[in-house]
């Protein structure tokens, strides 16, 4: 009989996922976003950040958080001295949501059923990537995490722990910030650096 397949290395399951997740088209999303978009970032990192889903430019180049809120968030993690390549980034869900307005394409809210349906590459990256803790940015990645709804005001700034043990610190999506009235950005700002310092005890 023939042996049984050896289990792969983890960069090349990661490599089998992220061609696997490139065919997902297990809900409606994937049809109309360029690529899916896979996290990155090293193997074992002290953490793993999940955001919603890639927006527009994450979309275009195939890269997570390299739009605005991936710019706010790589200053925010600039200022606790945490390099971005140190650190694994990812999201709750692989394709771009939208609706065309004109040529503009406007980012769309993923629903319960979608966020659902792509839950399981989560898990499996997870596996593979074994971050030491997770950094939910919002409420769409902290349900996925967690495995209910948070209420993301109300939890921020703080650890949970998930049936595997890991631990998941809340916090509000850098995107949200964005929405704020500019006058109230900088202090939101600095309450989110705070958030992650969180992350690494030996810099909070
Ligand atoms: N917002 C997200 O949640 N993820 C990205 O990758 C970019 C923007």
């Amino acid at each position: 009989a023939a042996e049984p397949a050896p289990p792969l290395l983890e960069p090349d399951a990661l490599a089998s996922l992220n061609a696997r997740m490139q065919r997902c088209r297990e809900c409606p999303i994937g049809a109309n976003a360029t690529q899916a978009v896979p996290g990155e970032g090293p193997l074992q990192p002290a953490v793993m950040f999940v955001g919603e889903q890639p927006g527009d430019q994450e979309d275009l180049r195939g890269r997570p958080f390299v739009g605005p809120a991936g710019q706010l968030f790589d200053r925010a993690l600039q200022r606790i001295g945490v390099a971005r390549e140190s650190v694994y980034v990812s999201n709750a869900l692989r394709h771009f949501k939208y609706e065309l307005r004109g040529k503009r394409r406007i980012h769309k809210t993923p629903a319960q059923e979608e966020a659902l349906a792509c839950r399981h590459w989560l898990d499996e990256e997870i596996a593979i990537v074994r971050p030491r803790a997770l950094v939910a940015l919002g409420a769409t990645a902290a349900r996925a995490l967690l495995g209910r709804p948070v209420a993301v005001l109300s939890e921020r700034g703080e650890w949970r722990e998930r049936g595997d043990g890991l631990r998941v610190l809340v916090t509000l999506h850098p995107s949200a910030l964005l929405r704020m009235p500019p006058e109230q950005q900088p202090q939101a700002f600095e309450v989110f650096v705070r958030d992650l310092a969180l992350a690494w005890p030996a810099r909070a």
